[in-house]
């Protein structure tokens, strides 16, 4: 009798436990599950670019993957002047730079965060502004370039539309459809 009790004790003090449990991973689940505040229905996401800090990456979620924001200093573009007019005797303007989406005065590389060898997430470095992917050692410049392979070709840029100082993502705007037609991403 006396067992029973405390059995049933146990049982009720054990139900109660799970039960707090259950609810808290049921919070935890629907958080999961929550799209993030920029995330919007039907598959786009807004994203406020004035928000963005130079040289700090913020990583972006759209359709279930990383996207990369990294706003231009004037100090990363000017390298990037410098590396390209070395590299091809050809300024920025002609290369890279159509990589970057501008949008009031300022300059931002928008990829997907996935790198295009077998797609891994590259890390950023922002002292030597250039991104490492641990996977296969390959490298990437802050405008989203392979520097150094196996990638095949740069980071990916999602289809894009610029309305005003928000940049909408999973929209092809006039921008985006000219860098699909000029070959700069798929
Ligand atoms: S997956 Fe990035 S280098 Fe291989």
């Amino acid at each position: 009798m006396k067992d029973n009790s405390r059995r049933g004790f146990m049982g009720k003090a054990f139900g109660a436990v799970a039960g707090v449990g259950a609810i808290a991973s049921l919070f935890a689940m629907k958080k999961t599950w929550d799209p993030l505040p920029s995330v919007k229905a039907a598959g786009f996401t807004t994203l406020d670019m004035s928000a963005y800090k130079e040289n700090e990456l913020v990583v972006e979620k759209w359709r279930g993957k990383p996207i990369f924001v990294l706003k231009q200093s004037k100090e990363m573009l000017d390298t990037e002047d410098k590396n390209m007019s070395q590299l091809t005797g050809k300024t920025t303007e002609a290369m890279d730079k159509k990589r970057l989406i501008r949008i009031g005065d300022a300059e931002y590389m928008v990829t997907i965060g996935l790198c295009t060898h077998l797609g891994c997430i590259p890390g950023y470095n922002q002292d030597k502004k250039s991104f490492l992917c641990a996977c296969h050692g390959g490298m990437y410049d802050d405008t989203g370039m392979v520097t150094k392979s196996p990638p095949p070709r740069g980071l990916d840029i999602p289809p894009f539309k610029i309305k005003g100082n928000i940049l909408v993502l999973g929209e092809e705007g006039p921008e985006y459809k000219k860098m699909k037609e000029t070959g700069i991403t798929l």
